[in-house]
């Protein structure tokens, strides 16, 4: 199957984004990396890499006797992976070029794991079959993903419906599947792996999070031109510029506290 562009772009807005999203949803990640069989000493390899963040959280899992191998397309992801390695003084994480569908390592790996990139990837099953051989007899395979349909608030805040709406149209229009966590249970049996497990994470914010809005509208300028491209609404009816501002008051007068999607963890062992 063709794989779609992918949709959110690398300019260094988004970079930041990626880097603030991921200290968002550190917690879970790394709850979900540990249950899926990341140990200390393991050979990991990361797909779909960004700017680096699960390569540098896996490598305090694994620790000093094991190493992380981040795979990206994009350079300039990869050459902000590169400096952060750097400035951190990570000795055990290395970075390189590649395309995560077709990679094929000289030697098999203890685990490989991707994060927020199975979504973006209609072909995920062939995906996830394909770094079978990638694995140890015994290894591991963690994702970790969305599942987007858990994003409401208590109270209902009109507005924060339209924009998971806004959102689901934009990634869909994009042949991407912001609820492909669900599936996982399904994805990794189909893709030949034992031992499949999966489990959700949820955060819950309060009404008052300072950062909440604006990692929601983040995600929302990233996926513009898809979302008005979808047709679910106008630019002007958006209003990019003012949106962040009116979701965090209504949020706030509404005392309501909301949910960003689910994390997704799913796993399954090559036999
Ligand atoms: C949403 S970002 C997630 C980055 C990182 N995994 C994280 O969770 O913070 C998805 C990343 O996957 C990369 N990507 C998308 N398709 C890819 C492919 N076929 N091969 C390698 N990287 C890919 C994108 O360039 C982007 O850096």
């Amino acid at each position: 199957m063709a794989t779609p562009d992918y949709v959110l772009g690398s300019d260094d807005a988004e970079i930041r984004r990626l880097q603030t999203q991921a200290a968002i949803i550190a917690e879970p990640t790394e709850l979900l990396f540990r249950r899926g069989g990341l140990t200390p000493g393991m050979r990991v390899l990361d797909l779909g890499s960004g700017p680096g963040d699960v390569s540098f959280q896996v490598s305090q899992i694994v620790g000093p006797d094991g190493s992380v191998l981040g795979l990206e397309r994009d350079p300039a992801q990869l050459a902000v992976a590169e400096q952060r390695r750097d400035a951190m003084g990570l000795t055990n994480v290395a970075f390189r070029s590649g395309d995560a569908r077709t990679f094929v390592a000289d030697e098999p790996f203890d685990a490989v794991v991707c994060r927020l990139l199975l979504m973006h990837l209609p072909d995920a099953v062939d995906v996830l079959a394909h770094h079978r051989r990638n694995l140890r007899p015994g290894g591991v395979f963690v994702a970790v993903d969305y599942d987007m349909s858990g994003v409401r608030a208590r109270p209902e805040v009109e507005l924060f419906t339209r924009v998971g709406s806004w959102l689901e149209a934009g990634f869909r229009h994009a042949q991407a599947d912001p609820s492909v966590g669900m599936l996982f249970p399904v994805l990794f049996r189909d893709a030949g792996f034992a031992d499949v497990g999966t489990l959700g994470l949820q955060l819950y914010w309060p009404p008052d999070n300072s950062e909440a809005a604006g990692y929601v509208v983040g995600v929302v300028r990233a996926l513009h031109d898809a979302i008005l491209a979808s047709g679910v609404v106008t630019a002007d009816e958006l209003d990019l510029d003012t949106l962040e501002q009116r979701l965090g008051e209504q949020i706030r007068a509404a005392g309501a506290v909301w949910t960003v999607p689910t994390i997704v963890g799913g796993w399954g062992r090559r036999a």
